[in-house]
């Protein structure tokens, strides 16, 4: 996979042992790891260490790929955000700062990782699924053009707990159609 992705306003890089001390202090929030799977609470710089680690190996192994989501033009860490190879195929996950949210950060990154996912890797879809009391996360997939297929029971480290999500998809042909486009623009115009 490629290493490096830029939209208008972020760079999705790699992450670098500068972002250890953001993140550790970026995802020590609950509101932030409690509605995540895998972000530990509390998340200590151990942990961000380990994220550093777990993104490497994810991309050595060829599972797919962990970035950090940075602002230009300083290249400062805001969250994460990752598309990885499980059962069923491609799945999508970010997290962002309570500092940065209801920018429309999370749909310009993961617009880009959808993008390319589809025109650069030729997925046939991808997966994501948030849980049911996240409805921030649900409007971003949304607007994205994923589309609830059903539902799931995760463990979220976290809340120690086991949390319901829905799982959605975004299928090529949807994405090429630009139908998640469409239907944006028919609710703004009804
Ligand atoms: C989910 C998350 C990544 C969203 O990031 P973000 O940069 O704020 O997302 P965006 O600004 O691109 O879009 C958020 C959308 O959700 C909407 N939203 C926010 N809070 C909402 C709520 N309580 N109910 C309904 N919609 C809500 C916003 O209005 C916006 O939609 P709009 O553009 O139509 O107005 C961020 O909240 C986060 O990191 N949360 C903690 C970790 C997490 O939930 N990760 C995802 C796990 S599945």
């Amino acid at each position: 996979m490629s290493k490096f992705l830029e939209t208008e306003r972020l760079a999705l890089r790699p992450p670098e042992r500068r972002d250890i001390a953001t993140l550790a202090v970026l995802f020590a929030d609950h509101d932030v790891s409690k509605m995540t799977v895998r972000i530990p609470f509390p998340y200590r710089r151990a942990d961000a260490e380990g994220f550093l680690s777990q993104a490497a190996g994810v991309r050595a192994s060829g599972g797919g790929e962990v970035f950090v989501v940075a602002r230009k033009p300083d290249s400062y860490c805001l969250g994460t955000i990752g598309l990885e190879r499980r059962e069923g195929g491609l799945h999508l996950g970010y997290a962002l700062g309570k500092f940065y949210w209801g920018q429309g950060y999370a749909t310009e990154a993961a617009g880009a990782l959808v993008r390319f996912a589809f025109e650069t890797l030729n997925e046939p879809r991808i997966l994501a699924s948030y849980a049911l009391d996240n409805p921030a996360s649900g409007r971003v997939l949304t607007k994205l053009g994923f589309e609830p297929i059903g539902t799931e029971q995760v463990r979220s480290l976290a809340r120690n707990a086991t949390v319901i999500c829905r799982v959605t998809e975004l299928t090529r042909e949807v994405y090429s159609q630009g139908r998640h486009g469409a239907r944006e623009r028919d609710k703004r115009a009804a």
